[in-house]
């Protein structure tokens, strides 16, 4: 037994920067998509690990692979060659394109997108990365000025020199903002923290003609659509459309920290030696976890779930729209699924909490799911029970 949620707590409220909003429950344990407080408590999690615990808690795969590793093996640095950093590399590129660079976040393989970005134009003066209102890249100061929401930049000026901010699909815009500094354009394929919001059809295209056009590297945030969520490896390949530099996070290992980041073959060379690092990135540990995640996402078809899944979510949410006129817009990509309300979503956390249900709420009015990718037919119909009655509340109270 643990120490309980209150005497943690005490010890956060003692010892521990207050920078998160915090829900005051620990959570101790898990299994597939079920979690348990320090008090016993069991909710159904469908946000698990924001979605980072892509395949839910503990699955026995993954649980196995990090043993075995660290009982052999747990961290080298980049200086030796790492057997399991070779594997994941392959198994990744191998599902895109390219060669990769791992790191151990979102924000991390951001930067290194960044800098890349600056080292190829470099040659020619070209620096200024275009991203998108509404957007999110990461905490860290490249990252968070390529996060084009003001809300995230207050107090912490001046930020990076080199970014320039456009509408999601206002082409005409973004053509404006390119000059001849300019260097990429970067975008979410889909905006995760944003609302789940999907570029309206043609746009990812028109940016990769704009990127053709005028010698542009075409960046896609996959941090958040990346491995599996949307059904399949990574969201570009629904698009029809190619980047040039793809980075991964949060779902990649399972929810132990890895962050990466993939280039075209001929941009590879650019990141040279001395150029960027990590001390952690493509440890022995999180590449066996990436691995492990990869292999079973492969050996139980959880790809096709994950698109049989959605088909049915999708029909479900639209079946509610009829009753309940809060609703507003249904978005749903995969395991990535956006309900955005016409009155404040932040409630309805907090009265699903309530009833043992774990979501998330983003972007004012978006109530976010991100079900671990194996989530069960079962746990994903209770939950939705649940989250419909909380919105049929939310609407009676208006
Ligand atoms: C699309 C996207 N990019 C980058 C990040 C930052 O990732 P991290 O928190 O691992 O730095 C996030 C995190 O939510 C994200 O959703």
């Amino acid at each position: 037994m643990g120490i309980g949620s209150k005497a943690t707590i005490e010890t956060f409220e003692k010892w521990v920067i207050p920078n998160y909003r915090r829900y005051p429950v620990a959570l101790v344990r898990g299994e597939g998509s079920r979690v348990e407080d320090a008090d016993g408590r069991s909710y159904l999690d469908m946000f698990p690990g924001w979605g980072c615990n892509i395949l839910g808690y503990s699955p026995p795969h993954l649980v196995q692979a990090i043993q075995d590793q660290a009982a052999r093996l747990i961290h080298v640095p980049n200086t030796w060659y790492i057997e399991q950093q070779g594997r994941f590399a392959e198994f990744l590129c191998s599902r895109s394109f390219g060669k990769a660079f791992f790191c151990n976040s979102g924000a991390e393989a951001n930067e290194a997108a960044i800098k890349l970005a600056r080292l190829h134009g470099g040659g020619s003066g070209r620096y200024r990365i275009i991203t998108f209102e509404n957007g999110f890249h990461g905490r860290t100061f490249g990252a968070l000025t390529a996060t084009a929401q003001p809300k995230y930049h207050e107090g912490l000026g001046p930020l990076m020199a080199g970014f320039r901010y456009a509408r999601m699909n206002d082409l005409d815009g973004v053509r404006q903002l390119i000059d001849d500094e300019t260097a990429a354009i970067m975008i979410e394929p889909i905006q995760g923290e944003g609302g789940v919001r999907i570029p309206a059809p043609g746009f990812l295209q028109s940016l990769r003609q704009l990127c053709d056009e005028h010698g542009l590297l075409l960046i896609f945030d996959e941090v958040q659509t990346g491995m599996g969520r949307t059904g399949t490896w990574f969201g570009y390949q629904q698009t029809g459309v190619q980047p040039d530099v793809l980075t991964l996070a949060k779902g990649l290992a399972g929810g132990v920290a890895c962050g990466a980041m993939i280039c075209r073959d001929e941009l590879a060379a650019d990141l040279r030696p001395g150029m960027h690092a990590s001390t952690f990135g493509g440890n022995s540990l999180a590449m066996a976890a990436g691995l492990a995640v990869g292999e079973t996402i492969e050996r139980e078809g959880i790809l096709e779930h994950v698109s049989s899944l959605a088909e049915y979510v999708r029909d479900e949410l639209a079946s509610w729209q009829a009753e309940l006129p809060i609703i507003n817009e249904i978005r749903v990509c995969g395991m990535m699924i956006g309900i955005e309300l016409t009155i404040p979503s932040t409630p309805a956390v907090g009265m699903c909490m309530e009833r043992g249900v774990l979501i998330n709420a983003t972007n004012d009015t978006v109530i976010r799911l991100l079900p671990a990718l194996n989530v069960t037919r079962e746990d994903l119909d209770e939950a939705l029970r649940v989250v419909r009655q909380v919105l049929a509340e939310m609407a009676n109270e208006i």
